[in-house]
């Protein structure tokens, strides 16, 4: 089902079909096309869901939006807040029916366009009501295409980005790991290309970094700006100062019995692909079905090195440098 005639069933949902659909198209990387829109290229599946949300989605002031590129982390993100939000409820550690050892991170913390993507006769007002607050949501979306509500609504943002390479390489791994049966992957050198070109989920990857950068340096109190090296190499120092951002931090009590880092245990990669929801379960997104496995794999800092050349390397480490220069952040080549 893709357009539904006007006042029909889909009536709500298709007009922002036909919007994205008007929007300028090219072949990006992986198997679905690309649309560009405010300068940014978004998976044309997610193009209408996103258009929906940024005009009728209604923030809370408690909200709690996490903000990702793909492969950038956001299921390790959507654990951890999941974890430290919801620690007053589910005992952490020793206990087996904690939800994070149940279902997966992308269950529990939906992605906001999917939500649209569900409900496409109305927007799922009724759904987003019925969450209690602190709603915990995740978006791709670039900041500059955020639901207007959100801006002003006095709600967290929670952006995470990593290291360009790394995301790319895994990227790539994921494309290679999802794509529908008969479909081929972009050729690997191809796909370097278009990702240096700015042509890859809610790419240019430095602009999408540079829009969250500026906000959180302009309002520290509502972004928050974290990088996946310094999770990995802080990881329980990171996730006090995210409770603390979040409202709720841990107290002496809790520092002292360790709290934090049965947090930070619970949602380990180990631990997390061992979780049978994890391992064996099904993402359904839009018109896809995602394998859960195939967002846990090796989960390390510089796996690069092992899938591009260090001419690739440098390439992508100076058009980085050379778009983030005057921003106040660096990210090539540490
Ligand atoms: P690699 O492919 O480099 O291993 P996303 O969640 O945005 O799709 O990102 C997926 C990346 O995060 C993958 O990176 C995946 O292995 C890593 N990842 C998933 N869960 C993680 C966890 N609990 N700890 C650290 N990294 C994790």
């Amino acid at each position: 089902m893709v357009v539904g005639e006007s006042g029909g069933a889909d009536a709500f949902f298709s007009k922002y079909e036909a919007l994205a659909s008007s929007l300028p198209a090219r072949q990006g990387l992986g198997f679905t096309p690309y649309r560009e829109y405010h300068g940014f290229w978004y998976p044309e599946l997610l193009m209408a869901p996103t258009l929906a949300a940024r005009d009728t989605f209604a923030a809370r002031p408690t909200d709690v939006i996490l903000a990702t590129v793909p492969k950038s982390g956001t299921t390790w993100l959507k654990a951890l807040v999941y974890g430290v939000v919801h620690r007053g409820h589910h005992a952490l550690a020793g206990g087996e029916h904690h939800p994070l050892l149940a279902s997966s991170p992308h269950e529990l913390v939906p992605f906001l366009h999917e939500l649209y993507e569900r409900h496409r006769s109305a927007p799922p007002v009724p759904v987003l009501d019925g969450m209690p607050s602190p709603r915990l949501l995740a978006v791709h979306t670039p900041f500059a295409a955020l639901p207007a509500s959100v801006p002003g609504s006095g709600c967290r943002v929670v952006y995470l980005c990593r290291d360009p390479k790394d995301t790319f390489v895994s990227l790539r791994h994921f494309l290679d790991e999802i794509k529908p049966e008969g479909s081929d992957t972009t050729p690997f050198a191809e796909a370097f290309e278009l990702f240096c070109a700015g042509v890859s989920p809610f790419g240019p990857i430095w602009d999408h970094m540079a829009g969250y950068w500026k906000e959180s340096v302009a309002r520290p109190g509502e972004v928050m700006f974290l990088r996946y090296e310094h999770l990995k190499e802080d990881t329980v120092g990171t996730v006090r100062r995210l409770a603390e951002f979040l409202g709720c931090p841990f107290t002496d009590e809790e520092v002292v019995g360790g709290v934090p880092e049965a947090v930070v245990a619970l949602c380990s990669l180990d631990r997390m692909r061992s979780v049978e929801a994890n391992r064996d379960g099904v993402h359904r997104t839009g018109r896809l079905s995602i394998k859960n496995r195939a967002f846990f794999r090796k989960g390390e800092v510089g796996d690069w090195k092992a899938h591009i050349t260090p001419e690739m390397a440098q390439k992508l480490d100076s058009i980085v440098e050379e778009k983030l220069r005057g921003s106040g952040l660096s990210i090539a080549g540490e």
